[in-house]
């Protein structure tokens, strides 16, 4: 089968498309998947570049070993291992499954699978696992009803699902930030208001929220603050920067220290890995319904892989960017 892989650190340009790989065999409780799409995310990169360094202890000190590009996957089942029961040959499902999804086909855990609503393409729902997960785990237990809400990165793969997520967990007031280019996007999202970061800085927005969810992480909690209720929630989900050794980690540990000297609450959000299937499965039925969209910046063929990884990488893609596998 066809794959993206590498196997070792470095940017989209040291991967190889190659055309034998074999054809993963699925184990107990696992679905092979007939890969459709691919849904891209920095999770992606963090990994093959092995950057920031902390990824690394995850994935490998000094190489990555062999691996396959793609965490995100949509398609249909076309084979299952002993014990599934809740899928089927022939299912079209999506979710996270780590590695190995820009492939023909990707072996994962049944419970990391969704089933696709009819009406929902495969490269919607190859969008919406990780940024899903990531704003439906970081925003409900907030408590969002009735509150004003900011959210800071509101036009990339997990802000875009937040701002429409807070919509509709009835939050009083949906506030994005994000660059102007972007405003239009995120305005008929549901936002009621967006700041242009590049051209206004969030500390003057002359409001106050009682929740700060936020993927960027570049302003310290301690300033923020400054537009924040006493009691209010900042849940960090990422961030830009943040340096060579802890990357988008760096603002989620400074504010978690930040939050031991201040009267606001700090929740960090992490997307769960397993049993993912539920929540994955809401989102779809959103869309389906037509109560939230995916963005869909551009969707290229498995072929400009690396040009599509690019693209991710400049931080500054407007809702989502997919790898279709016809
Ligand atoms: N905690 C978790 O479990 C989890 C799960 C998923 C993702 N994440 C993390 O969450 C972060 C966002 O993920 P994503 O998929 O949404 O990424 P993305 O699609 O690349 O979006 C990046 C966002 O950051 C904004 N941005 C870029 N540079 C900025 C700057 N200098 N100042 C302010 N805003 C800036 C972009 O806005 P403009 O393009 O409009 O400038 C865009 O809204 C990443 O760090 C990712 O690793 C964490």
């Amino acid at each position: 089968m066809r794959a993206v892989t590498y196997s070792r650190y470095g940017g989209p340009e040291t991967h190889t498309l190659e055309h034998d790989v074999e054809v993963p065999e699925p184990g107990e409780g696992e679905v092979r998947v007939r890969v459709a799409a691919v849904g891209l995310n920095p999770y992606d990169w963090h990994i093959y570049r092995g950057d920031p360094w902390l990824a690394r202890f995850a994935f490998g000190l000094r190489s990555p070993g062999s691996r396959i590009v793609g965490s995100d996957v949509a398609g249909v089942v076309d084979a299952v291992g002993a014990g599934v029961e809740r899928l089927a040959v022939g299912d079209r499902v999506c979710g996270f499954v780590g590695f190995g999804g820009a492939a023909d086909a990707v072996v994962t855990k049944e419970n990391r699978l969704a089933l696709v609503p009819a009406g929902v393409s495969d490269e919607a729902a190859a969008a919406v696992p990780i940024p899903a997960l990531t704003a439906l785990l970081g925003l409900e237990p907030l408590g969002v009803e009735g509150t004003r809400v900011l959210i800071i990165g509101a036009s990339g793969g997990v802000g875009h699902m937040a701002v429409q997520f807070a919509r509709m967990l009835g939050a009083a007031r949906v506030v994005a930030v994000c660059s102007g280019r972007n405003a239009a996007m995120v305005t008929s999202l549901g936002a009621d208001r967006v700041i242009d970061y590049t051209r206004e800085s969030v500390l003057d927005c002359g409001e106050t929220f009682d929740i700060v969810f936020d993927t960027v992480t570049t302003t310290p909690l301690r300033r923020l603050r400054r537009i924040m209720a006493s009691d209010a929630i900042y849940a960090p989900a990422g961030g830009v920067g943040g340096g060579p050794l802890l990357g988008p980690a760096w603002g989620m540990y400074r504010s978690v220290v930040a939050g031991w000297t201040v009267s606001q609450t700090v929740r960090t959000v992490s997307a769960r890995e397993d049993d993912t299937a539920p929540e994955v499965g809401r989102f779809l039925d959103w869309i389906a319904a037509g109560d939230v969209q995916v963005m869909l910046e551009r969707a290229y063929p498995l072929e400009q892989h690396a040009e599509a990884l690019a693209r991710l990488e400049t931080q500054h893609v407007s809702g989502k960017v997919v790898l279709t596998i016809p």
